[in-house]
């Protein structure tokens, strides 16, 4: 990726030198090049909108729950995808508008539905029981609620199964069999007005074949509802673009590719039904993936049945690894372009045999004090991390241009007991 580089040996990204911010700002710590999140948005949006100038990109804000991250895509004309009302407020705090924000899930509590319709968001609705409850209160609130239905389209799709989600015996979404009566449903109801479909297929796609078979069945759906009366504003594709973990060997489709086999389904479709709706897309991981990585310092190096090269940083600041089997890159930053001499295994400092951060990579042999980036760290990572063995949380720096500043403080000890209390009679 162009937004990676070695200069001097060194690895660097957006143009600033990884021992240097690791130096300036200590290990671990996360550091996103903001320039390259404008520009991941600006081509997947583009490619897009080249076949129809009516789409709107959501950013999956599950992927990187930081504040100037979505303050970033807000200001290119990002919308969000949000899974939480915690997601909702971030959303709407980092100025972007309401009608371009869809509030998912497939379980919304009373107080979810409530903040949705409060602030006039679109909800993705899961079940009939939540479109009940969504229009009681819609009615306690004296407004009316618009929605999608997350539609289940029974698709096998190649990525692990943990992240495929739109699998028939996944717990999202209604069976596409039962999705008129649900619009008929949605269209009698008072405080309810259905305007969009819903679907989302899985995670870390690597085929495009699989969104252009979802795009036809969101049409085929578009088709029976629009004939019993509903009005469809947005059909919404989900998100689901993998990106290259393996640099060198991964097939990943490009947005332009993923465009030229889902537009043609889309536009067929609705010109056949006679509808003009807008084309929603919700990437995470696409937008966000590789613009960042974790920097972590070397502790020590152990000689054992592997070599283990022991760093500050586990499954508590990165899981995909240790939950998925994910692979990430990893490069020795001071020496980036040293030739490997040996075999080396990542590991973290949690006490789980499972917490590696890379297995088995040939490697310019690490020693304690060195930086190691881990690349390709910007979805699902500071955004799945946890406290867990009583770590705090690292800070997160952002680079633009020539700029560097923290965009999330690290943690200190005494956050990990902020939030507890100890009753008089327990001790
Ligand atoms: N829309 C919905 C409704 C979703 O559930 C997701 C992701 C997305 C969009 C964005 O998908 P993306 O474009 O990022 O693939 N933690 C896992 C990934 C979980 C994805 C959950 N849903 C990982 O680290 O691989």
């Amino acid at each position: 990726p162009s937004h990676l580089g070695i200069k001097n040996g060194r690895l660097h990204i957006g143009g600033h030198d990884c021992t240097a911010l690791a130096a300036a700002y200590g290990t671990p710590l996360y550091v996103t090049d903001l320039d390259r999140i404008a520009g991941n948005f600006r081509r997947f949006r583009a490619a897009l909108a080249a076949h129809y100038p009516e789409t709107q990109v959501l950013f999956a804000a599950k992927a990187n729950g930081n504040l100037t991250v979505i303050r970033t895509l807000a200001a290119e004309g990002a919308g969000a995808d949000v899974f939480s009302s915690g997601e909702l407020e971030l959303a709407l705090r980092a100025g972007m508008k309401p009608e371009r924000l869809l509030f998912n899930g497939s379980s919304k509590s009373p107080a979810d539905l409530a903040l949705a319709v409060e602030t006039g968001v679109r909800l993705s609705v899961d079940s009939i029981e939540e479109l009940r409850q969504l229009n009681a209160v819609a009615a306690e609130a004296g407004r009316t609620a618009a929605i999608a239905f997350r539609v289940n389209p029974a698709l096998e799709v190649p990525t692990h199964p943990k992240i495929a989600t739109g699998l028939k015996t996944s717990k999202f979404g209604i069976p596409a069999e039962e999705i008129v009566a649900a619009y008929a449903e949605a269209l009698a109801a008072e405080h309810i007005e259905p305007v969009g479909i819903h679907c989302h297929i899985g995670s870390q796609i690597l085929e495009v074949e699989p969104f252009a078979r979802a795009a036809g069945v969101m049409v085929r759906v578009a088709r029976e509802i629009t004939d019993i009366g509903v009005n469809l504003e947005f059909i919404d594709i989900g998100g689901g673009l993998g990106i290259p973990y393996h640099h060198d060997t991964d097939p990943a489709p490009t947005p332009e590719e993923y465009a030229a086999a889902v537009m043609p389904v889309f536009l067929q479709g609705i010109r056949e039904c006679g509808i003009d709706p807008a084309l929603w897309v919700e990437p995470g991981r696409w937008l966000v993936g590789d613009s960042s990585v974790l920097l972590v310092g070397v502790n020590s190096v152990k000689r054992a049945h592997r070599t283990f090269v022991n760093v500050d940083a586990g499954f508590n600041l990165l899981v995909r690894p240790a939950m998925y089997d994910s692979y990430h890159e990893v490069v020795v930053a001071d020496r980036a372009d040293a030739a490997a001499d040996g075999t080396y295994t990542v590991a973290g400092p949690i006490c789980e045999t499972g917490d590696l951060l890379a297995q088995d990579r040939e490697l310019p042999a690490p020693k304690a004090g060195d930086t190691i980036a881990v690349l390709d760290a910007g979805a699902y990572g500071f955004a799945m991390s946890s406290q867990y063995n009583s770590r705090p949380r690292c800070a997160e720096v952002a680079v633009r241009g020539g700029k560097h500043a923290i965009m999330r403080r690290a943690e200190r000890l005494d956050d990990l007991t902020a939030t507890m209390e100890t009753p008089d009679w327990t001790a």
